[in-house]
């Protein structure tokens, strides 16, 4: 089968609805296709400048959880931690000599956080950040690579990463492709839908946590903000709120945002949001459930993380030594 490669930063408590539907969603129809590899970024979570010592662990645990609670089969698939294999760390050292610093300069990822962070938290690993991540997904020869629409440019520089490394030094990586939702590639922050839906949100207000309790869900879809009309149609330009709760039904249940809009024709938004609020609480509900329990048990987690982290080296090592190999390292005899 050929290889998946994704990952989330285990950088607060829940998941959001942005990384449920740009990743998670696509991830679970996908398992049966390819030999798919979830990891759970933690190495690129400490770039950020808010990141807590004291609840790293535990975000990485809770994650395992809700990618196994939003469908991730462990029989299927293989979910693990990325500190748990070096080889990421190891092969981003060897990209780090082939990338450009203007072409990491040109990162928007990069520069948007930067002027978020500071002079402060704008460090050399935040910096490095998108080459860590081609790391990631060139070790594990992913042809496929199942993403939210911002991370486009991230991509785009792990191809032209792998073609440069193959040009210099053989054909040693696989060109990845990024896959991207059709509908839900950029979920939108419920209080400013103009600014997609981030944990740096200034306020909570604007964001769908999938630990979140159901009222608390519901109470969040009702207050989104709308416009002054009175008609459900799908238009960024004039309809930004309307159309950002359009893109989340169609995406979670299906529909077609054409079946949507005949489907609320002539309702008002209370009727739509009301929708919209059932249609999200029923995808998350079994989800927030399924979590909490799974994490009653956080030694059965650690071990099922430990077995997967095994296989992963296994494939990552065997990559590590292509490379090694290609740039002509002398081998520990
Ligand atoms: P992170 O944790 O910032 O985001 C995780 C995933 O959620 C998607 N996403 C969204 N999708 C739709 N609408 C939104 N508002 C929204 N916000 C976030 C992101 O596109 C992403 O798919 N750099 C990666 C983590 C990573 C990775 C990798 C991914 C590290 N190594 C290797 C794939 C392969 C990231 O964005 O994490």
């Amino acid at each position: 089968k050929p290889r998946l490669y994704s990952g989330i930063q285990p950088s607060s408590d829940s998941l959001h609805l942005g990384n449920y539907v740009g990743a998670l969603l696509q991830w679970r129809g996908m398992q049966d296709e390819y030999d798919a590899f979830f990891s759970i970024v933690d190495l690129h979570a400490l770039t950020n400048a808010a990141f807590d010592p004291a609840t790293l662990a535990a975000a990485s645990r809770g994650l395992a959880a809700q990618y196994l609670a939003a469908g991730v089969e462990p029989g299927k698939s293989t979910l693990y931690v990325q500190s748990h294999v070096p080889a990421h760390a190891q092969l981003a050292w060897v990209l780090n000599t082939i990338t450009g610093f203007g072409e990491a300069s040109r990162m928007t990822q990069f520069k948007d956080k930067s002027q978020r962070f500071g002079a402060e938290g704008t460090t050399v690993g935040l910096f490095d950040y998108p080459v860590l991540m081609a790391a990631d997904i060139l070790l594990f020869d992913a042809e496929v690579v199942p993403v939210g629409d911002d991370q486009k440019q991230h991509i785009e520089l792990t191809r032209n990463l792998a073609e440069r490394f193959n040009a210099r030094f053989g054909e040693v990586f696989t060109v990845p492709s990024g896959s991207y939702p059709e509908e839900g590639a950029r979920i939108y922050d419920l209080q400013d839908p103009t600014s997609k839906m981030s944990k740096s949100a200034a306020t909570d207000a604007g964001l769908i946590w999938v630990l979140d309790e159901p009222s608390v869900t519901r109470k969040k879809i009702m207050r989104a903000v709308t416009d002054t009309g009175a008609e459900v149609r799908y238009d960024w330009g004039t309809k930004p709120g309307v159309t950002n709760l359009l893109e989340i039904y169609t995406a979670i249940t299906g529909v077609s945002v054409a079946a949507a809009e005949a489907e609320f024709a002539g309702k008002g938004y209370g009727d739509f949001k009301r929708a919209v609020a059932d249609a999200v609480i029923a995808e998350l509900e079994p989800v927030r459930a399924r979590a909490l329990e799974l994490l009653s048990d956080p030694a059965e987690l650690d071990r099922l993380l430990a077995l997967n982290a095994a296989r992963a080296s296994e494939v990552a090592e065997a990559t590590l030594k292509r490379v090694y190999d290609a740039v002509g390292i002398l081998p520990r005899g």
